[in-house]
């Protein structure tokens, strides 16, 4: 299996969704190939729980990387989990138009642009 798949898979894993039992795994590619896993995160607060998708993204900004190539998300659905709205936007400004591959434990995937989930989307060359 592809590593970068693996790694989501692993990180999966890690994810504490003790209020949904939604069960997320995320792990970003940067252009030098380094890999960074992402689980959802989610708080008795509900409003503050964090997806596995800005959590990998977060996590590599926080160790240094800067481009990024793909990033993967598995969960446990027949129909496969895309990332939602926020995490899309928060990609988008910090990835750009990423492949986004995602697949579910029965080992379905499907490949995207960033930029087809996301089309016309906002971003910092607005505020120029
Ligand atoms: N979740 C993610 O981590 N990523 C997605 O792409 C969809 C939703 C999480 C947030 C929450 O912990 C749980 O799944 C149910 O929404």
């Amino acid at each position: 299996m592809d590593v970068l798949l693996q790694a989501a898979l692993e990180a999966r894993g890690h994810a504490h969704a003790p209020f949904s039992h939604f069960l997320v795994g995320a792990a970003i590619e940067a252009a030098d190939g380094r890999i960074y896993g992402g689980c959802n995160v989610e708080n008795s607060s509900y409003g503050l729980t964090m997806c596995a998708e800005r959590t990998a993204i977060f996590r590599a900004v926080a160790e240094g990387a800067k481009r990024f190539t793909r990033i993967a998300v598995v969960a446990d659905t027949p129909q496969l989990t895309p990332p939602c709205g926020a995490c899309r936007q928060v990609l988008w400004d910090l990835c750009g138009d990423l492949e986004v591959v995602l697949f579910n434990l029965a080992g379905a995937s499907e490949t995207f642009r960033l930029s087809d989930l996301l089309p016309r989307a906002f971003d910092a060359t607005y505020l120029d």
